[in-house]
């Protein structure tokens, strides 16, 4: 570290990572605005950038000196409760820079911490001598890039992040842009502005992923790009008065994070965001179980007309309120007899969870979503008899998984919680997925605005009370708070499988996400997807998935996630028995992990031990190029023999073509071998590695 040190105040305050390769230098200018810049192995990849928050009552913008800096080096390491690693290593040099103006009194502390792989900074405000109820109202926070580099992103969008991701640079962003359409009940952003996590490839092949972590009594921030400067600057998600944040000081904002590397593999692997989370506080994690799950769930989406709703009437009789009076309209999986042949299919596969979709009181009014939208999350329609089926699970060994779709209003969930909740352990549930489709209620925010930041955090912890697990969709994007929150086990908050069917995913997606919307935790994307030609529902129109068969067993492995579906329906697992053992063998939670290739948007192969047991799992995908995936086996440990079973493309397999032809093979292999492994245009191949004797 060093350090000028004026008579006065101090100016240019620096750190290096541990291993030297990146430099943090932080400044204030003639005007007192603090700025920060970063260079990597010798070279400039962020300019000189702004730093500040404005808020009505208070400029913490400019006007500062330094008054001082505290810098330490921590090396230490903890255990997550699940995920990619049984231990992550926490290794980083902080510095704190205290910054005080007059006229009026403002202090601001901007705490940075540098680790080998990136850099994590966030603003901390103390009590203040003047005002300590701030309406913010900007971020002043800006990235300014040293080149036109390359971008991977989706659009700025205050409520939703289902979108597919661009491929482009700062200068055709704008052109990128315009190809995207708007989805209804969601707002897009107008302007050059994208969202995080996202990915930046320099022209020196430096990738830098930038997302935020700890997002926690604050909005989501989005970014908003100069296309011409080669500049970012930090768009905090407003509620619908354009103010961004309520704060009560003290306060700490959510870290600003961006992972360096040159070296895509290191992207992939870095726990950045996870380390800059508070540790677990929840006390007796024994309860929070890693698992693979089916539902009655895809039926509705694969153009059979199959509903969440028991009837079509309800809209047609306002004021009906008597289900029992309904025609039920024959359409609805969510029934007891149907939910007794998945609860069995589950039993016989050792499959953990059955998710019913469709079982609560409120399907009917969902599209109506000008009315005051509710369902109820005590009250089972008539055909789903919930006693017979909870006994039935439980005699069954299998663990039904409560759904809970609001239809965004969120407001009416929090007074159901614990309600809600009770109902859950009364009935044996303990894991729930919720769902904020539509547009937010209260009608005041957005799905990404510091009150569903709240919510959500709400939500979690009063979950945790109750010793339930979660899966939350179109929720705000994740920034590893599962690290503190480990009931916390997955989130949606990204274009997941579900669109499959609605168009379909380029197989290009899933080489994406991994880069961006992973770096926040799991995703409950609902891989496992063995009939690939759908129709989008209600339509009636063709869709056609982005994949083979391989390439589903793979996702799996590249696409980590203490809870797993197997989303499609249980006759099309029997129809591939075999190629469904897979699903069934595969862990869902890992004690060490190895991105053996990437490249964004293009491949990925990874290597995984089981927690569990000594076997190692294989994972590896493709675009819509063929391409031969070089497995080093170097991660075997010496001196054992090992048997191989591989689930491969056969040779004439494609995504579009041919998706379902597949091959499984076993071959005996060697620690430190390299199989050469042939994926098709939009394939995979998944591996398991035991060991024979
Ligand atoms: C959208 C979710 O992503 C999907 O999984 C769910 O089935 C529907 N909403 C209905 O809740
Ligand atoms: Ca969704």
């Amino acid at each position: 570290m060093f350090m000028l040190a004026g008579v006065m105040k101090m100016a240019a305050v620096g750190i290096t990572s541990p291993n030297g390769e990146l430099l943090l230098n932080v400044d204030v200018d003639a005007k007192g605005i603090p700025y920060y810049s970063l260079d990597y192995k010798g070279h400039p990849l962020v300019k000189q950038s702004r730093l500040g928050l404005k808020a009505d009552e208070l400029a913490l913008t400019d006007g500062f000196s330094i008054t001082g800096t505290d810098t330490v080096t921590v090396d230490r390491s903890w255990q997550p409760v699940w995920g990619e690693y049984s231990d992550v290593r926490d290794h980083f040099r902080e510095l704190a820079v205290y910054l005080k103006a007059d006229n009026p009194q403002r202090k601001m502390t901007v705490r940075f911490r540098l680790f080998d792989d990136g850099l994590g900074f966030r603003y901390e405000l103390p009590v203040q001598d003047g005002p300590n109820y701030l309406t913010l109202m900007e971020e002043m926070t800006e990235f300014n890039y040293a080149g036109d580099h390359k971008l991977f992103c989706i659009p700025g969008d205050y409520d939703t992040d289902e979108y597919l991701w661009s491929e482009t640079t700062f200068s055709e962003l704008p052109e990128a842009l315009k190809s995207y359409g708007r989805h209804t009940e969601a707002q897009r952003v107008e302007g050059v502005t994208i969202q995080t996590p996202m990915l930046l490839k320099t022209g020196d092949g430096v990738y830098v992923n930038m997302h935020e972590a700890a997002l926690d009594g604050y909005p989501a921030m989005l970014l908003d790009v100069d296309p011409a400067s080669y500049s970012m600057k930090s768009h905090l998600v407003p509620d619908r008065l354009g103010v961004s944040a309520y704060l009560q000081m003290p306060f700490n904002t959510p870290w600003r994070t961006m992972i360096v590397s040159d070296d895509a593999r290191d992207i992939l692997a870095s726990q950045l965001v996870l380390n800059l989370n508070e540790p677990c506080a929840i006390e007796d994690t024994s309860w929070i179980k890693p698992m693979k799950f089916i539902g009655v769930w895809w039926e509705m989406f694969t153009g059979n007309e199959k509903t969440w709703a028991y009837s079509d009437e309800y809209l047609a009789k306002p004021g009906v309120t008597d289900y029992s009076q309904l025609k039920p309209n024959g359409r609805h999986p969510a029934n007891t007899e149907n939910v007794k042949k998945y609860i069995d299919f589950a039993a016989k596969h050792g499959i953990d969870g059955v998710l019913v979709e469709g079982w609560n009181e409120g399907w009917e009014d969902w599209a109506s979503y000008r009315k005051n939208r509710q369902f109820l999350f005590d009250k089972p329609y008539p055909d789903f008899d919930l006693p017979s089926l909870r006994d039935y699970a439980k005699e069954k060994g299998v663990k039904l998984i409560m759904h809970h779709e609001t239809a965004a209003n969120a407001a009416d969930y929090e007074l159901q919680l614990d309600r809600a909740f009770q109902f859950m352990k009364d009935n044996n549930y303990d894991a729930v997925k919720t769902g904020y489709v539509g547009a937010i209620i209260p009608r005041s925010e957005h799905h990404t605005s510091q009150w569903m930041v709240d919510h959500v955090r709400h939500v979690i912890e009063r979950a945790a009370d109750y010793q339930i697990m979660v899966d939350s969709h179109e929720a705000p994007r994740p920034t590893g708070l599962c690290r503190t929150y480990p009931n916390w086990l997955a989130q949606e908050s990204a274009r997941g499988g579900e669109f499959e069917s609605f168009g379909g995913n380029p197989p290009s997606h899933t080489c994406m996400l991994p880069f961006t919307r992973l770096k926040g935790g799991p995703m409950d994307y609902t891989p496992g997807l063995f009939e690939p030609r759908l129709s989008y529902y209600g339509e009636g129109k063709d869709s056609q998935a982005g994949t083979t068969i391989a390439r589903q067993l793979a996702l799996y492995l590249t696409m980590p996630s203490p809870l797993q579906m197997a989303c499609d329906l249980p006759e099309n697992y029997e129809r591939f028995p075999d190629a469904f053992q897979f699903i069934k063998d595969v862990p869902v939670d890992w004690a060490d992990s190895r991105y053996l290739e990437a490249e964004p948007n293009q491949y990925i192969t990874v290597a995984r031990l089981d927690k569990n047991s000594d076997d190692w799992y294989v994972g590896a995908i493709t675009d819509d190029n063929a391409r031969i995936a070089v497995i080093d086996l170097g991660f075997l440990p010496k001196g054992g023999t090992y048997e191989a079973t591989i689930y491969e493309d056969a040779p004439d397999a494609h995504w579009k073509e041919n998706p379902q032809a597949y091959r499984i093979r076993k071959v005996q292999v060697k620690p430190g071998q390299k199989l050469q492994q042939p994926l098709a245009p939009g394939g995979g191949a998944a591996i398991r590695i035991t060991k024979k004797n």
